[in-house]
């Protein structure tokens, strides 16, 4: 078995030679560290990358993010999902611009809406050297199976196990260089299904390599139970507009738009579908635009249909709805669900 002592020493050298060089690495400003982690929470770099640099663009410092509207806000993280982190983002920034400075305590960062253990050691790691260990699912592999430990990640036991020993293993020289190495040796060498084992530096001491279990480390007890929602969306459009509404608080995609939506346990046929609308919408030309659009998201698997209606010009709107016209459509930020109802939209017609 690696000696701890051998661990960072050991990430640290394959992270000199093999870490990538990111726009969010080797700066201080903790306001761009803090907008990269959390595109980072749930994106991959390699989708969040363009997302970031604009949003820098548009939000250079904290302050002008504060004063932003929602919706501007919500139309750059459009396609990115997990949207609840767009509006925290948003929130703490208002909180930070009042204070008139970015906290510069673990525990301060860490009250920031938005942020929890995993972001705030991030930031503080990398923005003031403070030494936190970063613990994510790359963290839990990489440690589960290099000292071959099974406790089940999803555990309170199995999280605190993790973070003393990810914590214990830390340089407190280098705890930034650590974290962002742990990171980039979880995305590119100690990858979830076949690990590159043939050119790792641990090959040798690593447990789980040796005893064959790479493959079942990280241990889960229970995997996360899948639910099916059934959505029937009617694009509902006269040759000027479009009708669309909010989605509220409560459910997925709080803030984001879309248009005519009828949700239901099981699928709809088109006639039963109809049947929601109200009688003065019922009228217009109605063609399928797409069947069984598939979506996931992490406990929920949307399955979508949608049609569009063309209706006379005038045609008022469903209550709850407003009419948009048709050319400022794409300055309404949609989930990227409806993005691909919209996309369908210009595809040949499929018949009824
Ligand atoms: N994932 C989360 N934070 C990251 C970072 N700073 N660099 C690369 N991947 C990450």
């Amino acid at each position: 078995m690696l000696p701890k002592s051998q661990f960072a020493p050991r990430l640290l050298k394959w992270y000199a030679q093999n870490g990538r060089t990111l726009p969010w690495r080797n700066i201080s400003d903790p306001y761009r560290i803090w907008i990269s982690e959390i595109i980072l929470q749930q994106t991959q770099v390699k989708q969040g990358y363009d997302y970031y640099l604009r949003f820098i663009e548009t939000f250079p410092t904290v302050f002008e993010l504060a004063k932003a509207d929602e919706d501007t806000v919500m139309r750059l993280w459009q396609g990115l999902g997990y949207y609840s982190r767009a509006r925290n983002l948003h929130a703490a920034a208002k909180t930070i611009a009042t204070a008139g400075v970015f906290p510069t305590t673990y525990e301060g960062v860490r009250a920031l809406k938005g942020v929890g253990d995993y972001t705030a050691a991030a930031i503080c790691s990398f923005a003031y050297g403070l030494p936190h260990a970063a613990v994510d699912g790359n963290v839990y592999r990489v440690l589960s199976r290099v000292f071959g430990i099974s406790t089940p990640i999803d555990t309170t036991q199995g999280k605190r196990e993790f973070s003393a020993l990810a914590n214990e293993l830390l340089d407190p020289e280098n705890p930034g260089n650590y974290n962002q190495a742990l990171m980039d040796f979880g995305a590119l060498q100690c990858t979830p299904t076949s690990p590159d084992c043939a050119s790792c530096p641990f090959l040798g001491e690593c447990v789980a390599q040796e005893q064959e279990i790479i493959e079942v480390l990280p241990f889960k007890s229970k995997r996360t139970k899948v639910t099916d929602r059934y959505f029937t969306y009617f694009y509902l459009h006269t040759a000027t507009h479009l009708f669309l509404h909010r989605r509220p608080a409560g459910d997925i995609w709080q803030g984001l738009y879309e248009p005519f939506l009828i949700e239901t346990k099981a699928p709809l046929s088109l006639d039963a579908a109809l049947q929601f609308l109200p009688k003065h919408l019922q009228k217009g030309t109605v063609r399928l635009v797409a069947q069984d659009l598939k979506h996931l998201l992490t406990h929920r698997r949307l399955h979508a249909d949608c049609y569009a209606i063309a209706l006379p010009d005038g045609t008022p709107p469903p209550d709850g709805y407003m009419a948009v016209p048709l050319n400022e459509r794409d300055e309404y930020a949609v989930p990227a669900l409806v993005m691909r109802l919209y996309q369908s939209l210009q595809a040949p017609k499929l018949a009824l």
